[in-house]
């Protein structure tokens, strides 16, 4: 990753940190798509579990609370000094640590599960691969990796992710602010049927979902986003008549990896 691009995302994330100091969502929100993720610990036998781009932490902590031996990496400072703070107060023993997930430093081969949440999409298709080796790389052979991320096909989220990116590029433009949006110049929706051509032959897919997340945030979210939730509304309905792939706003993929 250049390091121009590094400057960016921590600039990024240390904007969402101060942004919004709670979580979004409460806990039964996250445990409906934990589910759906099919992330359950496995009794009697300790599962590690890496959370690439873990951002603040909410979902290392969660994950550390069903039982998980969780690492969480963030390329943030700021982001990472939040999720140590949310494990002690939620009392929780987890290795948080700055790192950037193209080349951690990690033991190889030392994960079960690896769980990547609004992280890839941090990534150009251009430089996706080097985070994908990385997390090949740090997975067990016949280990999980769990992939949420927003959803290209869906017009909505298409737009919403490319419009920032375009205003951020236009010297002028870049001052207007995209609906309280924060968004990387790198920052994109992806496309799951691509990715996936990224990740073959070396996982295999065993789940790919479409499903529901930014309205659920629209909707609870203490910041309003009302125009957000106007047009989210509005496009929803839209979507309802077209196949799933482009009614949802992000994608959830489970693989397994076989090579
Ligand atoms: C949208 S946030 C998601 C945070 C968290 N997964 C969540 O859902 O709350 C994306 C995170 O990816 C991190 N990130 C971006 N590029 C990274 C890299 N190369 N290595 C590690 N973290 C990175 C950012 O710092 C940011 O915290």
């Amino acid at each position: 990753m250049a390091g121009q691009i590094i400057v960016e995302e921590k600039r990024h994330a240390g904007l969402i940190a101060k942004k919004v100091q709670g979580s979004l969502l409460d806990l039964q929100d996250f445990l409906k798509i934990y589910k759906q993720m099919g992330i359950k610990p496995v009794k009697g036998r300790p599962v590690n579990l890496l959370e690439v781009g873990c951002g603040r932490g909410i979902h290392s902590v969660n994950f550390a609370q069903m039982g998980f031996t969780v690492t969480g990496i963030d390329l943030s400072r700021s982001a990472i000094k939040q999720a140590k703070a949310r494990a002690v107060a939620d009392q929780v023993k987890i290795n948080f640590i700055v790192r950037d997930a193209t080349r951690t430093g990690l033991a190889g081969a030392s994960f079960d599960l690896i769980v990547a949440i609004d992280f890839l999409h941090h990534f150009y298709y251009s430089s996706l691969q080097r985070p994908l080796d990385e997390i090949k790389r740090l997975l067990k052979k016949n280990g999980t990796l769990i992939l949420f991320e927003p959803n290209n096909l869906h017009p909505y989220t298409f737009l919403s992710f490319c419009l920032p990116h375009f205003l951020q590029q236009n010297h002028f433009l870049s001052k207007i602010k995209y609906f309280g949006q924060v968004v990387t110049v790198n920052e994109r929706a992806l496309n799951p049927f691509n990715l996936l051509k990224s990740l073959q032959p070396d996982f295999q897919l065993v789940a790919l979902k479409f499903v529901p997340y930014t309205n659920f945030l629209a909707s609870r979210s203490p910041l309003g986003w009302p125009m957000l939730k106007c047009l989210r509304q509005a496009a929803d309905r839209v979507g309802a008549v077209f196949p799933p792939p482009y009614r949802h706003d992000h994608f959830l993929m489970r693989l397994k990896k076989i090579g």
